[in-house]
C-alpha cells in the first residue's frame, strides 16, 4: 500500500523510517517532509504544507493513498480527519471535535472539571481587567496561558503578580498571539515532577505506549528557556507501575469515558502531560491530540511490532485484541539545535559528519533540515535528534553523544544530560 505522512519534523522522520520497515507498504510520501525523509528507502517528499488541507486532499486522491497519518496538532485541530473521512479516505488522528483537547485550553479545563479528572484550579477570561482582578486576588506564583494553539510559546508560569499582569496584557491587549489569545485560561500554579504518558485509542480500547520522557528546557539541568523538547528517552523509570495504574484509573480511563458522554469519538494518539506531586498524585497539565516530538524517537527505535498494523487496528476499532511489541532496551534521543533557539536563530548552515555515524547502536532523525542538491543544511531550530541505543540509560546516554560527536555545523548546540534524572 501507498501512505502519506504529514509534518516535517523528527517526529514524522521517525514515523516514515518506521513505516518503511512494514511488509504491508511501497510507497511511503511525506508532505512536506525533511532533509531526512528525503533519503530514506520507499520514501518521497512532496512539497505540500502541512497545514494545507485541499491540497493534501487532492494528492491523497490522486494517488489513491491507503492510509494517512497526520504529526502534528494544526492539521488535526483544522479538521483534516474530517475532510479525508467525508472523502473515502482513511486518516489516522483525532477528528476537529476531539482534537479541540488540544486545540482549546479553556475547552480542556471545562472537560476536566465537568468529568472531576484532576488538574489545576483555574478560570478563563476574554476581558482584560477582569483578569487582571483575578491575578490580584490569587497572587503568584500563577500560570498564564493562550487558550488556542501557539506553538508551544503560549504558556507563562509568573513567578510575580507583574510578570501575570504582563503576560495577560500581552496576550488580550497586544492580540500577540492573534485569535488564539482571544480567550486565556489562568490556573493554579502546580509543584511537582513533570511526566508525560502516550496512549493509542480506538475510541473505546486503549493501548499505553512505551513510557517516556522529554526535557523541555534548552540548556543542561533543565535550565533556561521552555523548548519543545532538548532531548527524550524511553522508557522513563519515572513512571512506575503504580504510577500507571493512578494515572490509567484517575486520568486517561475518566477522559475516554467523559469523552463518550460528551458524543466525542476519540481516535488516535493521546498525550497527557503531568504534574506528579511530593505524594504521588498525578494531576494533568494538559492534553496533546498527536505523538510528542522528540518522544516519537525513541519510542519508534523500541517500537518492533508493525506501526502501520497499530494504525490500522485503532481505525478498525479492533485494539482490543491488538499487540504491540516493544524492545527492552532503553533508547535516549539528544536534539542538536541551532545556536539561539528557541528565541533567535540561523538557518542554511552545512551539517558535517552524518556519514560517519554509522553503527547500529544510534540513528540519526531529522528535524529542521533541507537536502539542496547534495548538501544537508539546517532549516530550523530543533534540527536534529540523535537516538542511541543501551542496554540501560547511561550506555543509550553514551551511544547517542558518541554519535553526536562526530555530527557539527556553524552555532550547533545541544544539551549534554539528557536522560541525567533516569541515570541518578
Ligand atoms: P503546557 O503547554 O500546558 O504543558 O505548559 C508548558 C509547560 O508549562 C509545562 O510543561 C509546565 O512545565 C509548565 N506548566 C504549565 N501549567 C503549569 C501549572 N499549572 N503549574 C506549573 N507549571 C505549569
Ligand atoms: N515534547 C513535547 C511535545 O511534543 O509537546
Amino acid at each position: 500500500m501507498e501512505i502519506l505522512i504529514i509534518g516535517n519534523g523528527g517526529r514524522e522522520h521517525a514515523f516514515a523510517w518506521k513505516c518503511s520497515q512494514s511488509k504491508k507498504v511501497t510507497q511511503i510520501y511525506v508532505a512536506p517532509g525533511n532533509g531526512g525523509t528525503a533519503k530514506e528507502e520507499k520514501v518521497k517528499n512532496i512539497n505540500i504544507d502541512a497545514e494545507d488541507i485541499e491540497n493534501l486532499l487532492a494528492f491523497a486522491k490522486e494517488k489513491n493513498i491507503a492510509l494517512t497519518i497526520v504529526g502534528p496538532e494544526a492539521p488535526l485541530v483544522l479538521g483534516i480527519v474530517d475532510k479525508f473521512n467525508a472523502a473515502g479516505l482513511r486518516c489516522f488522528g483525532p477528528n476537529a471535535k476531539a482534537a479541540q483537547l488540544e486545540g482549546s485550553k479553556s475547552f480542556t479545563k471545562d472537560f476536566l472539571l465537568r468529568h472531576n479528572i484532576p488538574t489545576a484550579e483555574y478560570a478563563c477570561f476574554s476581558e482584560l481587567n477582569l483578569a487582571i482582578d483575578y491575578i490580584k486576588s490569587r497572587g503568584a506564583p500563577i500560570v498564564v496561558k493562550a487558550d488556542g494553539l501557539a506553538a508551544g510559546k503560549g504558556v507563562f508560569v509568573a513567578m510575580t503578580v507583574d510578570d501575570a499582569i504582563t503576560a495577560v496584557k500581552d496576550i488580550l491587549g497586544d492580540k500577540s498571539f492573534g485569535s488564539a489569545g482571544s480567550k486565556i485560561v489562568i490556573e493554579e500554579f502546580l509543584v511537582g515532577e513533570e511526566a508525560s504518558y502516550i496512549v493509542v485509542t480506538d475510541g473505546t480500547e486503549v493501548i499505553s505506549l512505551a513510557t517516556s520522557q522529554d526535557h523541555k528546557a534548552r540548556d543542561n539541568n533543565d535550565l533556561g528557556p521552555n523548548t519543545g523538547g532538548m532531548g527524550a528517552y524511553s522508557p522513563a523509570p519515572i513512571v512506575t507501575e503504580a504510577l500507571k495504574l493512578r494515572v490509567m484509573n484517575e486520568i486517561i480511563n475518566p477522559t475516554l469515558e467523559g469523552l463518550k458522554k460528551d458524543g466525542i469519538d476519540y481516535l488516535g494518539f493521546l498525550y497527557a502531560g503531568l504534574m506528579i506531586d511530593g505524594a504521588g498524585n498525578p494531576k494533568i497539565l494538559e492534553y496533546n491530540c498527536r505523538f510528542g516530538d522528540p518522544e516519537t524517537q525513541p519510542i519508534m527505535m523500541r517500537l518492533e511490532s508493525d506501526f502501520i498494523e497499530l494504525c490500522e487496528a485503532t481505525l478498525n476499532r479492533s485494539l482490543l485484541n491488538h499487540k504491540v511489541r516493544w524492545n527492552k532496551k532503553v533508547a535516549l534521543g539528544v536534539v542538536m539545535a541551532a545556536g539561539g533557539y528557541p528565541i533567535k536563530y540561523e538557518s542554511g548552515k552545512q551539517i558535517f559528519g552524518l556519514e560517519s555515524v554509522k553503527d547500529d547502536t544510534s540513528k540519526v532523525f531529522h528535524a529542521g533540515t533541507s537536502l539542496e542538491k547534495d548538501k544537508l543544511l539546517t532549516a530550523g531550530g530543533r534540527v536534529l535528534c540523535v537516538v542511541g541505543m543501551g542496554d540501560n540509560t547511561k550506555e543509550a546516554q553514551r551511544n547517542s553523544y558518541k554519535s553526536v560527536g562526530k555530527i557539527t555545523w556553524e552555532d550547533e548546540f545541544h544539551r549534554n544530560d539528557i536522560g541525567y534524572k533516569a541515570i541518578e
